[in-house]
């Protein structure tokens, strides 16, 4: 199974080569794709480092040129670059620009390809499908190119989607990965706990998920990481807040904004509680669970102390919560 795995990142890779050749060596890719990536802010320079590409607007020229080169069918199959279809060939990604998604070491593991137009009914980006070589669970966006500056940061910036690391590098922050839209995983956590043990989580200002997202953060302290959450304004992403600004009010405004996860979820649900008594005491047990993922009992106990404060409880009821489900997870 080594050497099926080996075939299938030669494709990937020579897919990666494929689709940037056809960006910036084709009238269509130029016309079509690039002038897409420049209008979004990015430079030559940048495209290149990441290796964003081009897929043409047609049916297999992909699928063709792959199996001209002596490529066989079924890793294009295997890898979801192809998929064939009552015996008809078809490229997964056509007419779409291409952003290779790459291992720690710098392997190219699949794709994410954005549609170009404002078509809603077709999904904004499309991805390599879970294979052999690529595992969604244990991948994060951008790892190949932030991991030196997360270790000398001693931090790990954590977005959304993949024009936010993009855009992030450009403007000189490249301590910054990408869950890709995914929901967090203990794997993904792993690998930057190799490299550091602070996050700090970026959301888009769009409220979407955040919700969603306090459980994934829940992961993080349970590897006994420190995270800090920071809530882009509304309409924002990292992004377009970079593209926007420069490296130094950037840096200002994620310093300011920055935000302890535990005093931030513990503001955040009191609010949401405000003045019922029931949704209160739910929250209070929904705070106290996250505290008790927290390997280290003085940090715990630092963290039950601050959300005495916010939330406006007694000390003994928070301990007593946490006594039961630290016995239970023991
Ligand atoms: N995503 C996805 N499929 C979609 C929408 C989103 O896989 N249909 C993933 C992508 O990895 C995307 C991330 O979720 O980068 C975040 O989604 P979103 O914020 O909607 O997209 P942006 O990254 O902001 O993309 P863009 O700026 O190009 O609109
Ligand atoms: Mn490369
Ligand atoms: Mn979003
Ligand atoms: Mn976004
Ligand atoms: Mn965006």
């Amino acid at each position: 199974q080594a050497d099926e795995r080996e075939s299938m990142y030669l494709v990937s890779e020579f897919a990666n080569q494929f689709f940037q050749k056809k960006l910036h060596k084709t009238e269509q890719g130029k016309a079509i794709g690039l002038s897409y990536f420049k209008e979004r802010g990015f430079t030559n320079e940048t495209i290149k480092k990441f290796d964003l590409g081009y897929s043409p607007d047609l049916w297999d020229a992909f699928t063709e040129e792959a199996l001209k080169s002596g490529y066989k069918l079924a890793f294009l199959e295997k890898t979801g670059l192809s998929i064939v279809k009552e015996q008809k060939k078809f490229d997964r990604f056509k007419g779409r620009v291409m952003f290779p998604i790459h291992s720690m070491s710098g392997r190219t593991l699949g794709f994410g390809g954005r549609i170009l137009t404002n078509d809603k009914k077709a999904a904004k980006y499309l991805n390599s499908p879970e294979s052999d070589i690529y595992h969604k669970s244990k991948v994060l966006y951008g790892i190949y190119h932030a991991k030196q500056s997360i270790a000398k940061e001693d931090n790990c910036y954590l977005v959304e989607g993949y024009t936010d690391v993009i855009q992030m590098h450009q403007v000189g922050i490249e301590n910054v990965v990408a869950s890709s839209g995914t929901a967090l995983t203990a794997d993904q956590i792993r690998l930057i706990n190799r490299l550091t043990k602070n996050i700090t989580v970026l959301f888009d200002g769009d409220a979407a998920g955040l919700r969603a997202s306090m459980r994934g953060i829940d992961l993080i302290l349970e590897q006994g990481m420190n995270v800090k959450v920071c809530t882009f304004p509304e309409g924002e992403d990292p992004d377009s807040f970079a593209k926007a600004n420069t490296q130094e009010e950037i840096q200002d405004f994620l310093q300011q904004n920055s935000k302890d996860f535990i005093s931030f979820k513990a503001s955040l649900l009191v609010n949401q509680a405000e003045g019922d008594p029931i949704k209160k005491a739910e929250v209070v047990r929904d705070m106290v669970n996250s505290i008790a993922k927290i390997p280290d009992q003085i940090q715990q106990e630092i963290y039950l102390k601050e959300c005495t404060r916010i939330m406006d409880v007694s000390e003994d009821v928070l301990y007593s919560t946490l006594a039961q489900l630290n016995a239970k997870n023991n």
